[in-house]
């Protein structure tokens, strides 16, 4: 885990030609956290998957709807967000504390620039921490000492992948989130938005356009995404489910998704025993 000084801007391994993760997210989602080669992919992406732009919009929305319900009706207050993106609006932090103010964050992502632009949003919020953390490395984040002081293992946590499972090979994903979940007491919630494969040509054309230009990029079916919620877990109703229909605000027709609806699928399960 690194804890880059804020003054060291830009990074000096910091490679603007090439685009990453979170700044192509963020230009999908309008945001100015951004270089042209991020511009250039998303402009790219928008171009070739019809309504990519509102599906990053509904999964924003999802991870406000999901959030509110972990610190509402499940009662958690503790939040461990795993590949966090670039601080946007109604950032997990945000949506939490207006619920219980009490409710700490901790934010970790791979990119510096989410460090970086985390830390000058957060200065005042002892409730809320950004770390830089590779996902795939469950041992190292989860053994960093700057989560051991912030976040109780002995309480319930809420672990977020939203919109972050797509990023998790199929090889290691299984293992990967196991550890995660391996982590968690009875009480503790897995809150998981990922692409997904239900037979659309767009849903693996997004996959291996990520692919190719941001090195990760998997489009699964609904079982397959099922299939990280694990033993001892049980979903939260609707289950695994287009985002747009999870726990929506508003009634939504699931006959009259639109192309953007049907890139993304969400779920929260909660986890009931530590059998498994
Ligand atoms: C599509 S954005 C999602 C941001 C936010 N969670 C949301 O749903 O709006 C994916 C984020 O995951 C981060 N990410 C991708 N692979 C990662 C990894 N192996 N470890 C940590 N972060 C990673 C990217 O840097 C990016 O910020």
């Amino acid at each position: 885990m690194e804890d880059r000084p804020v003054s060291e801007w830009p990074p000096p391994d910091l490679d603007l030609g090439k685009p990453t993760i979170a700044r192509a997210y963020d230009a999908l989602l309008g945001g100015k956290d951004n270089f042209p080669a991020d511009r250039a992919l998303a402009d790219y992406a928008i171009a070739n998957i019809p309504g990519l732009r509102e599906s990053a919009s509904e999964n924003r929305k999802v991870l406000v709807r999901g959030v509110r319900y972990l610190a509402g009706e499940a009662g958690v207050d503790q939040f461990i967000d795993l590949g966090s993106g670039l601080p946007t609006v109604q950032n997990t932090h945000e949506v939490a504390q207006a619920v219980n103010p009490a409710a700490r964050v901790v934010y970790v992502d791979i990119d510096p620039m989410v460090l970086v632009h985390g830390r000058a949003l957060l200065a005042e919020n002892e409730n809320t921490k950004v770390l830089t953390g590779d996902v795939r490395e469950p041992a190292a984040i989860l053994g960093a000492p700057e989560l051991a002081r912030f976040i109780d293992f002995d309480r319930p946590i809420a672990l977020m992948l939203v919109g972050m499972l797509h990023y998790l090979a199929p090889e290691i994903s299984h293992g990967v989130v196991a550890a995660y979940r391996d982590a968690l007491v009875p009480g503790s919630h897995l809150f998981m938005t990922s692409l997904v494969d239900t037979g659309l040509p767009a849903q693996q054309e997004l996959a291996r356009i990520t692919r190719e230009n941001l090195e990760e990029g998997y489009a699964r079916t609904p079982e397959e995404i099922e299939a990280h919620v694990g033993p001892g877990f049980e979903l939260v109703e609707p289950g695994v489910v287009f985002t747009a229909l999870w726990r929506p605000d508003e009634p939504v027709d699931p006959a009259a998704l639109t192309p953007g609806e049907q890139l993304g699928m969400a779920a929260i399960a909660k986890k009931v025993s530590s059998a498994g």
